[in-house]
C-alpha cells in the first residue's frame, strides 16, 4: 500500500485516484500524524512508499506544515509533489525560499540526468537529447539548494530546481503536479513511482474495495439501524447497495416520490432495491403533497424551494418513525456524498483545504435529527461510484444514467407545474432517451445516449398549431435538450443526428397525443444553463 500524506491541496485525491487507477492500494491521511501512528500504519509491512502532496498556497512559513520526520527513516521510497518537494527539502537539509515569481499553469520541463522516475518518459526530446515534459505548475516558492545526496532531475527556465533525486534512498521530488491530467505524462510518472519505484504489484480491484468497505461499514455502525434517503439517482443506489451489502436489514431506505419523476421511475427503483436486492424500503408517494403545494406557483425559485422544502419536511417525518423506537431506532443517517461533494464544500480530511462552496448533500440534516453520519462514498470520485456499484451487482443502465436533478420535471416543466403537463413531458421524455440508446454512432459504435453527458426533453406551455390528417391541433411543444460536458460547469449542445432528431420528433408527435411540435436546444452553456429553470 501506499501513505499520501495531505498538505491540503485541492488536487490531493487526484493522487489517490491516480494511484488506484494504477490498481495499487492507496490511503490519504493528513500530513500532521504523528511519527507514532505512520509506525503503526506500517507495521504490517505491507507500507510501500509514501507520497507527499502539494498545498493549496504558499504556506511554507506554517511550521506545523511539515511531514513527519520517520517517513524517511523506514527504508521506503518517498515522493514529493510541490509543497511535499519542499517538505523534504526541509527534513533532510536542503533550502527553501519564497520565489520571485509565481508560476500557474502549463509549463515545459527539462528531464536532466537519468533517473529512474523519469527514465523512457518524455512528451518528446529536444535536438540535444534533453526529455521535455509538457506539464502544470502552481507554485509560489522554491528549493533554492537541494539537501545532500540529491542530484537534479528536472528544471524550466524560472524554477531552476524543478525536481531532484536521491536514488540510493529512493527519494524523489518533483515542483510540478503529475496528478492532473494537464501534465500529458503524470500518470506514467506516477505509475513509474508506485509499480517501478515501489515495486507493488498492480493488483488492487474494485472488489476489494467493496470488501474494504464492508467491513469499516460494519465496524463502524455496529448493530446499530441506519435510514437513507433513496433518490434513484446514482450516488445514493451505489450507496445503499453497498450498505445492504455490509448490515443487510439493518439499512431502511426511504424513498419519496415528489411525483416530478420520469416515467416508471418510481417503479424501476422499488423492483430494483426490494425486487432484487431484498433491501428495506419505505416508499413515501407524496405526488399530490407536492403538486398541491406547487399549484399556482411559477416563479422557478420559488418552485426549487417548495420542492426543497417540502422533500426535508417529508423525509424527516419519516425519519422520525424510524428513529422513535427508542434503544432499537435508527442512529445513523446515510447519505451518497462522493469526493467531489467533499471539495466543493471544503470539508475535505485535511483542515488546510479553503471553502469554495458549501454543498446540498452536506448540510444539516444529521444533526436536526440527532443522528450520525455514514458516508461511504466520501472518496470516491463518480467513475468509481459507477465501478463500486457495478461490482455491486447494480445493472450498468442504472449506474451509467444521465444525472437527474433533485427538483425533478419541476424545472422542466416551464412555469405552473400541473399533473398534466409532467404526464406529457414523462412520455416525451421517455421517447428521447429510448431512441437515444437505440441510435448508434458508426463511427465509435457508441449510442448517442453514452454520447452524451445529459439529455432530456422540457416541457413548454405554449400552444401552437398544427395538422394532423384532415384536422387542425392546438396543442403544447416540447424542447430537446442533450448536452456534452466533462464537469458540468461549461457544456455544448450535442449535435444529434438528424436522423435521429426526425425519428424523435416523429414518435414524440404522433404517440404523445397533446404535443404537437418539438424544438432542439441549440444553446451552450454558460451563457444558458443545462436545465431551462
Ligand atoms: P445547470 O442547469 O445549472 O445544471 O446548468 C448543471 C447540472 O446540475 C443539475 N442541477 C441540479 N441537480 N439539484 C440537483 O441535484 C438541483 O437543484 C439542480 N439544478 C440543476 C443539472 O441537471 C445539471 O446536471
Amino acid at each position: 500500500k501506499i501513505l499520501i500524506l495531505d498538505f491540503g491541496s485541492q488536487v490531493t485525491q487526484l493522487i489517490a485516484r491516480r494511484v488506484r487507477e494504477a490498481h495499487v492500494y492507496c490511503e490519504v491521511h493528513p500530513c500532521d500524524v504523528t511519527d507514532a501512528w505512520v509506525r503503526e500504519f506500517a507495521a504490517d509491512g505491507m507500507l510501500k512508499g509514501v507520497i507527499l502532496s502539494g498545498s493549496h498556497a504558499s504556506l511554507w512559513e506554517d511550521e506545523t506544515l511539515r511531514a513527519p520526520q520517520v517517513v524517511f527513516e523506514l527504508g521506503i521510497p518517498v515522493l514529493g509533489i510541490c509543497f511535499g518537494m519542499y517538505a523534504i527539502a526541509a527534513a533532510l537539509g536542503g533550502k527553501v525560499e519564497g520565489g520571485h515569481k509565481r508560476e500557474f499553469g502549463y509549463a515545459e520541463v527539462r528531464a536532466r540526468g537519468h533517473t529512474q522516475l523519469f527514465e523512457g518518459i518524455q512528451d518528446y526530446a529536444t535536438p540535444e537529447g534533453h526529455g521535455m515534459l509538457h506539464v502544470w505548475m502552481s507554485h509560489g516558492d522554491n528549493v533554492t539548494e537541494m539537501p545532500p545526496g540529491f542530484k537534479l532531475m528536472a528544471s524550466t527556465d524560472s524554477c531552476p530546481i524543478a525536481g531532484m533525486a536521491d536514488e540510493e534512498r529512493k527519494f524523489y521530488a518533483v515542483q510540478f503536479h503529475p496528478e492532473v491530467t494537464h501534465t500529458r505524462q503524470g500518470k506514467a510518472i506516477l505509475e513509474r513511482f508506485v509499480l517501478g519505484i515501489c515495486q507493488i504489484s498492480p493488483d488492487w480491484v474494485m472488489r476489494d474495495h467493496v470488501a474494504e468497505a464492508v467491513a469499516l461499514i460494519r465496524k463502524q455502525v455496529g448493530d446499530e439501524e441506519v435510514i437513507l434517503g433513496l433518490s434513484g439517482g446514482v450516488d445514493s443506489s451505489v450507496a445503499a447497495a453497498l450498505i445492504h451489502r455490509a448490515i443487510g436489514d439493518q439499512l431502511t431506505c426511504v424513498f419519496v416520490d415528489h411525483g416530478l419523476l420520469r416515467l416508471n421511475e418510481g417503479d424501476m427503483v422499488m423492483d430494483m432495491f426490494v425486487g432484487k436486492l431484498h433491501a428495506k424500503v419505505i416508499r413515501v408517494d407524496a405526488s399530490e403533497l407536492f403538486l398541491g403545494k406547487l399549484a399556482g406557483v411559477a416563479d422557478p425559485e420559488a418552485k426549487r424551494k417548495i420542492i426543497g422544502s417540502e422533500f426535508v419536511t417529508v423525509f424527516k417525518q419519516e425519519a422520525a418513525k424510524l428513529t422513535s423506537a427508542g434503544a432499537k431506532g435508527a442512529k445513523w443517517l446515510a447519505q451518497g456524498t462522493i469526493y467531489p461533494d467533499v471539495i466543493e464544500s471544503g470539508g475535505a480530511k485535511s483542515k488546510k483545504a479553503v471553502t469554495i462552496k458549501s454543498h446540498h448533500n452536506v448540510g444539516g440534516l444529521p444533526e436536526q435529527l440527532g443522528l450520525k453520519l455514514l458516508e461511504p462514498l466520501r472518496d470516491l470520485f463518480k467513475d468509481e461510484v459507477r465501478e463500486l456499484g457495478v461490482a455491486l451487482g447494480l445493472p450498468p443502465e442504472m449506474v451509467y444514467r444521465h444525472p437527474f436533478p433533485g427538483p425533478g420535471l419541476g424545472v422542466r416543466i416551464l412555469g405552473e407545474v400541473k399533473p398534466e403537463y409532467a404526464d406529457l413531458l414523462r412520455r416525451a421524455d421517455a421517447i428521447f432517451i429510448e431512441e437515444l440508446r437505440n441510435f448508434k454512432d458508426e463511427a465509435s459504435g457508441k449510442s448517442w445516449y453514452d454520447l452524451t453527458s445529459q439529455a432530456f426533453a422540457v416541457f413548454l406551455p405554449v400552444k401552437s398549431v398544427g395538422v394532423m390528417g384532415d384536422g387542425r391541433t392546438y396543442d403544447y411543444v416540447v424542447a430537446l435538450r442533450a448536452v456534452q460536458t466533462s464537469d458540468f460547469m461549461t457544456a455544448d449542445w450535442a449535435e444529434l443526428p438528424y436522423a435521429l432528431l426526425k425519428k424523435v420528433s416523429g414518435r414524440i408527435i404522433n404517440e404523445v397525443r397533446g404535443i404537437n411540435r418539438v424544438t432542439y436546444d441549440v444553446s451552450s452553456k454558460p451563457p444558458a444553463t443545462i436545465e431551462w429553470e
